[in-house]
């Protein structure tokens, strides 16, 4: 076969010859690029794993455990809800159903007892459990989760639901400052949760006293359609700081 080198004069090999190298240098490039995001995302699905295996990421926060404030004198638990016994989820779903189904029913996702206990119950679902420390009745519980979120490493707040009697004295900050630090000690890039927009007290909680901001990839509302009925909230965590071991390496 007669190469196409032959048909050419010297300048022309030439620039045929940069082309093929800068196509080569440019799909190198690529590849390489391709590899970083493999890569990253390999990393993300590494650490969500390593949270989810924990036994109890609260035993990180020994001094958590506990929440003795303003008349409360409160004992917090953390597990997987495979390790709840059918009591507590029971509870769990009435106080969010107590709680939450009249705004649901005000918004275009409608209110469905089946769908909130599937969604209450899956396998993924870890709840930190707020009792009081003498009755062991539950006040106050959170459903979060270990999660890829657009690829990115996250632990997603489903539900902060407290009883109304034991409102307003703080325990609710704290409950999401435990997060902030599970999520940070897990290695999760951010918190996320998702508020309706006609919950004004929940939406104040988050925006203003604990300084939620708008995610990236909460939904904008298009100029001339209806608004969407929800947002999706986030708090970047801070970088953790290399220890001095791994400084040294
Ligand atoms: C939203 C909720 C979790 C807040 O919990 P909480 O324990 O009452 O909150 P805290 O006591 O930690 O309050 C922290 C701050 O939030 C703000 N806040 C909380 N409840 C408020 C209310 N009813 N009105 C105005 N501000 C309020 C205040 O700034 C308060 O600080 P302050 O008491 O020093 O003024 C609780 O009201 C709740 O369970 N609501 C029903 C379920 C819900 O809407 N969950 C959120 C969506 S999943």
């Amino acid at each position: 076969m007669l190469s196409i080198f032959r048909r050419l004069r010297p300048r022309q090999i030439l620039t045929v010859t940069l082309q093929a190298q800068r196509r080569t240098a440019k799909s190198k490039e690529k590849r390489q690029k391709k590899q970083q995001e493999i890569s990253r995302l390999k990393a993300s699905i590494a650490k969500v794993e390593a949270a989810n295996k924990l036994e109890d990421p609260l035993s990180m926060l020994m001094p958590f455990k506990k929440f003795e404030r303003n008349g409360l004198d409160i004992k917090i638990e953390c597990s997987k809800v495979s390790e709840l016994d059918k009591e507590t989820i029971n509870w769990a779903f009435q106080l969010t159903k107590s709680n939450m189904q009249s705004l649901y029913e005000a918004s275009d996702w409608g209110w469905s007892d089946r769908e909130k206990k599937t969604e209450m119950t899956e396998d993924k679902a870890w709840y930190l459990i707020a009792r009081d420390l003498d009755s062991k009745k539950p006040v106050a519980c959170v459903h979060f989760r270990f999660d890829l979120e657009c690829d990115d490493e996250v632990l997603y707040c489903y539900e902060i639901q407290i009883m109304p009697e034991a409102r307003r004295k703080g325990l609710g900050k704290f409950l999401m400052q435990i997060l902030e630090l599970l999520a940070h000690k897990t290695d999760m890039k951010k918190v996320m949760l998702t508020i309706f927009k006609h919950n004004p007290v929940g939406r104040d909680f988050f925006v203003n006293k604990l300084k939620y901001n708008v995610d990236e990839i909460s939904p904008q509302t298009p100029l001339f359609e209806e608004e969407y009925c929800y947002e999706i909230l986030s708090k970047i965590m801070p970088e953790k700081k290399p220890s001095a071991v791994e400084k040294a390496t």
